[in-house]
């Protein structure tokens, strides 16, 4: 299968553990199966690269956020297709960034706090909850969820393979991917 696309801002946002990371991977897997030009900017690995030494504080997100904003129109504007996963909590930011990049597609990774709770795959909500980790988004920091995102997917209810599709959907819908 051979992909024509154009570059674009895929960027996922959502609370830690809410599955952007797992989203991601399998999303550039089909890019990458098809030959396409991208690029993938996690929270994690940006965090300890581009971002070192930042913390959690809403200035310091913030910077993260612009500085992974910045490179994303950098690469989308050369044809790159640019997919971003970072919690990204605050909504003007989120909104700030998609005013600077022209092709920007919002997915808002969903699922219910008890859940990303109860799976804890990074130990990171208990130690939260306990008090141990500061700023803690859903918890201790606030997350504000698009109003009205591109795409919603609910990774409690559904499967990866229908999350990926959604999103899949909505890239060829809007014209920026067509499979010959
Ligand atoms: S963002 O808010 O600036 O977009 P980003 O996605 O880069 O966050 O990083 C989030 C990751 O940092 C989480 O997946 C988690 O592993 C880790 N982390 C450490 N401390 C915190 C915290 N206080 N709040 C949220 N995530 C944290």
């Amino acid at each position: 299968m051979s992909l024509i696309h154009q570059g674009f801002t895929l960027w996922l946002t959502g609370m830690s553990g809410a599955g952007k990371s797992t989203i991601s991977g399998a999303l550039m897997e089909r890019f990458h199966a098809a030959r396409a030009k991208v690029e993938l900017l996690d929270g994690d690995i940006v965090r300890t690269n581009l971002s070192q030494g930042l913390g959690f504080n809403r200035e310091d997100r913030d910077t993260n956020i612009r500085r992974i904003g910045f490179v994303s129109e950098l690469l989308s504007r050369n044809g790159i297709i640019v997919v971003v996963a970072a919690i990204s909590p605050y909504r003007a930011t989120r909104e700030e960034v998609r005013s600077k990049i022209s092709n920007f597609v919002e997915v808002h990774v969903d699922c219910p706090i008890e859940v990303l709770a109860a799976r804890d795959v990074k130990g990171l909500y208990k130690k939260a909850l306990a008090g141990e980790v500061g700023n803690f988004t859903g918890i201790s920091d606030p997350y504000e969820p698009p109003v009205n995102p591109d795409v919603l997917v609910r990774t409690d209810l559904e499967s990866l393979e229908e999350s990926v599709n959604k999103v899949w959907s909505v890239l060829a819908d809007r014209g920026l991917i067509t499979t010959e």
